[in-house]
């Protein structure tokens, strides 16, 4: 097992505007010399890839829909994210275990003791104690009013985009109850600021966690 792989992942409500940092994410850390695994869930393998179709699109109860995420999200540990923490890889990933208690746990009410025996069975990794969690974690926080009105016709929404407001507001708060629970792994960026501001506020975040060399990143 190496010790220098990095586990980052980024999350917040829909619009909240983490995914539009990825790029410069990767070229940051590829010019300080890693070599960048950049991936997102429900996702980043060919049959992942497939259930997110079916997860974003297709009606389902909510048990159902958390049992098809963490299918997912096991084929991508088992296939992408372990092996390259094994080599020493950055692993840049849009979303992860945090989505799914904010959105099926928070946002539609399903039990959260089951989505935690789900984490349990899917993170659970030999040498990895107790489970494979992000190392770091960006936490895109933007109030749910403002977050709407950026989606508002920005593309045809998806089962989750297309969720009124309320909803936003239960996740939001889905997450911060997350966050409550493990502060150490997250960094709260106020999304509410200027695009330029939120860069700033992600770029002096992972320096400060000693992930990025500071004198590369100017
Ligand atoms: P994205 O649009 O940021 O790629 O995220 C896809 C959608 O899937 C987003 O609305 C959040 C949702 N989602 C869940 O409901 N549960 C999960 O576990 C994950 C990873 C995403």
């Amino acid at each position: 097992m190496s010790d220098n792989g990095l586990f980052l992942t980024l999350e917040g409500i829909d619009g909240a505007g983490k995914s539009s940092h990825l790029d410069a994410l990767e070229a940051l850390f590829r010019a300080q010399g890693r070599e960048v695994v950049r991936t997102r869930e429900p996702g980043g393998t060919p049959l992942a890839e497939t259930l997110r179709g079916l997860i974003l699109e297709k009606p389902m109860d909510p048990l159902t829909e958390s049992l098809l995420v963490f299918a997912a999200r096991r084929d991508h540990i088992v296939q992408i994210i372990e092996p390259a923490l094994v080599r020493g890889d950055v692993v840049l990933c849009d979303r992860f275990t945090d989505a799914t208690f904010a959105y099926q746990g928070a946002g539609r009410g399903f039990d959260e003791a089951v989505l935690s025996t789900l984490e349990r069975w899917v993170q659970a990794e030999a040498g990895r104690a107790p489970l494979l969690q992000p190392h770091i974690t960006l936490w895109f926080d933007l109030a749910p009013e403002i977050a709407a009105q950026r989606l508002a016709g920005a593309r045809v929404p998806d089962k989750f985009e297309a969720q009124p407001v309320e909803f936003f507001s239960r996740v939001a708060q889905g997450y911060a109850a997350r966050v409550a629970a493990d502060a150490k792994r997250f960094v709260r960026i106020d999304a509410s600021q200027s695009r330029d501001q939120v860069w700033q506020q992600v770029e002096t975040a992972l320096v400060a966690r000693g992930v990025l060399n500071g004198s590369v990143t100017r």
